[in-house]
């Protein structure tokens, strides 16, 4: 392992699984997750099944959510606020995911206040960023993906910098059965971290976990978790299963 930098598998669920599937697979993984000493494992869920999964997460998988509101309270009927967040125990919270940017109407300005909201309530921010296929076909991926790193972490000192993990999710990586090869994903991900060398030091930056995502399958891990600066995965497609799933996090315990 990296003696800096912990790897991390966090499986991005998004909008799938009923309750029943979701504890069967919590069951499951819990039989065969590696020690917490050699990866960070993280199932990030449906708010609504939280409180469930929390209670049966065991020591060495952890639960995350997959988007938060900014503000504690106020008139922003069906979102989730922090705070309440907070209470479900869990550790995690994925923000500015691709979708959200683009269903959802996210900003770079609204993440980097929820990026601020998940450090005051302790919970560990998985910043996505990503270019699209026509910024990836115009040749300015490392621009834009700076551009977006730089804007989430607007105002965050180095200690609440070390509290988050970032994740490269290439758009048109996602759900698309086309992974970046290991060369590209390495090249953007040593950006990302150059950036955070220019906005925090060497040494916070070194810390830093940045993770792969898109089409990150049993298949491809091993070589995408090879390169240097990829410091794990956001798994969504093959993180529903439990085996496959299982595989990967085993994979990260080489790294
Ligand atoms: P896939 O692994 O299904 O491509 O999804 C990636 C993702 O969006 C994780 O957040």
């Amino acid at each position: 392992m990296n003696n800096l930098r912990k790897p991390v598998i966090a499986g991005n669920w998004k909008m799938y699984k009923t309750r029943d599937e979701a504890l069967q697979f919590i069951y499951t993984v819990n039989q065969e997750v590696p020690t917490r000493d050699l990866v960070e494992t993280v199932i990030c869920a449906n708010d609504v099944l939280l409180r469930d999964l929390v209670k049966r997460q065991g020591e060495n998988l952890k639960i995350g959510a997959q988007n938060m509101h900014y503000a504690e309270n106020g008139a922003f009927t069906g979102e989730t606020s922090p705070l309440v967040l907070e209470t479900t125990g869990v550790d995690y919270v994925i923000i500015g995911h691709s979708e959200r940017r683009a269903m959802f109407s996210e900003t770079d300005e609204t993440v980097n206040l929820k990026l601020h909201a998940a450090i005051k309530h302790e919970l560990t921010p998985i910043l996505c960023v990503g270019e699209s296929l026509e910024i990836r076909e115009a040749g300015t991926t490392n621009e834009w993906v700076k551009n977006q790193v730089v804007k989430a972490y607007n105002n965050l000192d180095a200690k609440q910098a070390l509290e988050t993990i970032v994740a490269y999710e290439p758009i048109w990586a996602i759900g698309t059965g086309k992974t970046a090869t290991p060369e590209q994903a390495e090249e953007t991900i040593k950006a990302i971290r150059d950036v955070l060398v220019t906005l925090y030091g060497d040494v916070v930056a070194s810390k830093i976990r940045i993770l792969y995502g898109g089409s990150v399958n049993t298949k491809n891990v091993e070589s995408l978790l090879a390169k240097e600066n990829i410091d794990g995965a956001l798994v969504g497609g093959a993180s529903l299963d439990a085996a496959s799933y299982l595989t990967l996090v085993k994979a990260a315990t080489q790294k």
